[in-house]
């Protein structure tokens, strides 16, 4: 089965999305929350989905959040942040 990352999945958009993905009968463990913080996204947690740590100023740690993903949603952040840091 394709796995599918969101990131921003504590945000509106994210959590709208990984919402839908659920309800379309995606297996949660398929599904990838790509999250700042890991305890803002307990929940989706404990709704099986696989919650990763990942943060746009951190590239060191991406490859790590996005591993075995076949599909990635990146959901920008509110924030500012350089487009270099994810080449
Ligand atoms: N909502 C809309 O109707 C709408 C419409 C058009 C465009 N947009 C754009 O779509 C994007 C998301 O909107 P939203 O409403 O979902 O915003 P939001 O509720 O503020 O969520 C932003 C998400 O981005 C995460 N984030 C921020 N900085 C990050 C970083 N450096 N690395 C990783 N994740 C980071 C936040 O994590 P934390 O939870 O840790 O803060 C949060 O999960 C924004 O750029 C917004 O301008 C939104």
């Amino acid at each position: 089965m394709t796995t599918i990352a969101i990131t921003g999945a504590t945000g509106h958009l994210g959590r709208l999305v990984v919402d839908r993905l659920l309800a379309r009968g995606i297996a949660a463990d398929h599904v990838v929350a790509v999250v700042r913080n890991p305890t803002k996204a307990a929940d989706l947690a404990a709704r099986g989905v696989d919650v990763r740590r990942g943060d746009y100023t951190d590239p060191a740690a991406l490859p790590a959040a996005l591993a075995g993903v076949d599909v990635l949603l990146l959901v920008s952040g509110s924030g500012s942040f350089s487009p270099s840091t994810l080449r």
